[in-house]
């Protein structure tokens, strides 16, 4: 498969799907702009990019604040030229237990999730409009379709990127910028490392990575993935709201009876 862009930028790069999408966008040649906050990291998955025959450029950021993202944006122009690509992927979640709703988690959350994408996309979005020619790619989630206990804020800011997405791809229609948004189900990373409870569709990060280039480099607007996972949270969509709740809440008192709810988490 040929990668249509050359010059692309990842947020979330320092790892998990970022540094995966990074070390195989590499090796197909593309010039890869690293984003994250963690410096060292960054470094390492550099090194990665390098030896898979790529070229990258290390942009320590925090997507929540524009200015940082502006600056590291007009870096890797200025050494590369134009950005042809943004996949917006940094991501974070905050499980909470019902005792633990706070203002400060979910602000958190949707900085880095919601505002870090279209941070990302406003920085470079300009340029690809004057140019006619450019990509956006937001990963939302499979977990923006549904609510569930304790990531109510994750999946509440999954949901908000894919519909902002979704009024983007609309809006810029015949301006030569296209606009996909990728929906992962459970995908093996540091994130759900943590998550001690039987993951389904469980996909490891290589094959995921895999399927989310093909994805972008077919220009898709929109993929939901696994099929297997979309199919039961389509099926979990049209079940009756009342039918929902008691399943799930059932499902959860069964979990919290094993003593695993303060620690779970339920994002993917
Ligand atoms: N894994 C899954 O099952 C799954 C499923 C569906 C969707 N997703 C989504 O896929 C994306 C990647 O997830 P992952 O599983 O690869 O998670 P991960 O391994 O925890 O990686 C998250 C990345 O986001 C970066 N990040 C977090 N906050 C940031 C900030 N304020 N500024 C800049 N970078 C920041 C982290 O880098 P630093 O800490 O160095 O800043 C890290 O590189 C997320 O948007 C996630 O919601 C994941």
């Amino acid at each position: 498969m040929k990668f249509p862009h050359r010059v692309v930028a990842i947020t979330g790069a320092s790892s998990g799907i970022g540094a995966e999408l990074a070390a195989q966008l590499g090796a197909m040649g593309c010039t890869v702009g690293l984003m994250a906050r963690r410096q060292d990291v960054l470094d390492a998955v550099g090194r990665k990019v390098e030896s898979a025959g790529g070229t990258p450029v290390m942009l320590p950021c925090d997507v929540g604040d524009y200015e940082q993202v502006k600056r590291a944006v007009a870096r890797l122009v200025d050494a590369h030229g134009p950005i042809d690509c943004m996949i917006a992927n940094a991501g974070t979640g905050c499980p909470v237990n019902r005792l633990e709703f706070s203002p400060e988690a979910t602000e958190a959350v949707f900085r880095t999730n919601l505002l870090g994408m279209t941070n990302a996309f406003y920085a470079v979005l300009p340029a690809m409009l004057e140019r006619k020619r450019g990509h956006l790619v937001g990963v939302s989630s499979l977990a923006s379709y549904q609510g569930m206990p304790q990531d109510a804020g994750y999946a509440a800011s999954k949901a908000a990127q894919r519909i902002h997405l979704e009024g983007m791809r609309v809006e810029l229609r015949g301006t030569g910028v296209d606009v996909t948004t990728i929906c992962p189900g459970f995908i093996r990373t540091p994130m759900t490392d943590k998550n001690e409870f039987d993951m389904p569709v469980l996909l490891d990060v290589e094959t995921a990575a895999r399927r989310m280039i093909r994805a972008i480099a077919k220009r898709k607007r929109v993929y939901n993935f696994p099929r297997r996972l979309w199919w039961l949270i389509r099926i979990g969509m049209a079940t009756p709201r009342w039918v929902y709740d008691t399943a799930v809440a059932n499902r959860f008192s069964r979990m919290g009876a094993s003593g695993r709810t303060q620690k779970r988490s339920t994002e993917l």
